[in-house]
């Protein structure tokens, strides 16, 4: 089970909720309503890793490790959560508590090998995202946090790449599965960005006040239309893995997917 081993490597990666984010260090008159409004909106995001689990340990029933290792994401991202509402309070912002079951879900059942590879992908992207607000954002441990929640990130699109190597591994029948979910995921852009949190229906994101936020902020704070380079690279690399190919480029991969399709007519 590739469970024992993420359990101590992300073990040991673990940072500390009460010493190593400097709560007492914040300074609230760096951060402006705008950013406020945003904060609230990223925590409430970071809440849907419940929805998900659900759905993970939903369609993933019969595969052990990965429900286990679900154990490990959901602590992980409710600590996301957590750090930005602790990190929101210190500005004076608290959260209704009877208004959260509102925003719940209940995510439709989904083939679990592209759900993987969404995640993946979703990973990568949200990493790429949060290392910009923490280069961009006004106030010193705000910055922090977003750096350190965006290694966390980094560190799960891992996980889910050990597990989608185990998948081909075990069943290749599954790689034009997954090669085509990580072309889709990878045609996005800042009008229509494509994360878990965003591309179901109804989404996690439809439920808050602005649906729309993120792609204001990744216009503000990513307005390049080549910003998207490092996720690419990143998730054209596993795919070139898997595919035992080299992917320099997303026509690299439609090349791969119709090569691979053309091999195994019947998985069309
Ligand atoms: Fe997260
Ligand atoms: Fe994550």
């Amino acid at each position: 089970m590739l469970y024992d081993d993420l359990f101590i490597r992300l073990e040991r990666a673990r940072w500390q909720l009460s010493e190593d984010i400097p709560f007492d260090d914040i300074d609230p008159a760096l951060v402006s309503e705008q950013w406020r409004h945003d904060l609230r909106h990223i925590c409430l995001t970071e809440l849907s890793a419940l929805y998900a689990t659900e759905m993970f340990i939903r369609d993933f029933y019969a595969d052990i490790d990965f429900c286990s290792f679900i154990s490990i994401w959901f602590y992980e991202e409710m600590k996301h959560h957590l750090v930005l509402r602790k990190y929101l309070e210190r500005l004076g912002e608290t959260f209704e508590e009877s208004e959260l079951p509102a925003l719940r879900l209940t995510f439709a059942p989904g083939p679990a090998i592209e759900t993987l590879t969404m995640h993946f992908c979703g990973e990568q992207r949200l990493a790429h995202w949060y290392t910009a607000f923490s280069e961009q954002g006004p106030e010193p441990v705000m910055r922090l946090i977003f750096k350190t929640l965006a290694a966390d990130e980094l560190r799960h699109a891992a996980c889910y790449a050990k597990y989608l190597r185990k998948a081909v591994i075990n069943k290749p029948d599954v790689l034009p599965n997954i090669l085509r979910m990580a072309l889709w995921m990878l045609r996005s852009t800042n009008d229509a960005p494509k994360h878990p949190t965003t591309v179901t229906e109804p989404s996690v994101v439809a439920q808050l006040e602005e649906p729309e936020y993120i792609t204001r902020m990744l216009n503000w704070y990513l307005p390049g239309r080549d910003h998207e380079k490092p996720v690419q690279r990143r998730v054209l690399a596993l795919m070139g893995e898997l595919s035992g190919t080299q992917m320099l480029s997303m026509r690299d991969l439609l090349t791969t997917i119709r090569t691979v399709e053309s091999n195994a007519p019947q998985a069309a």
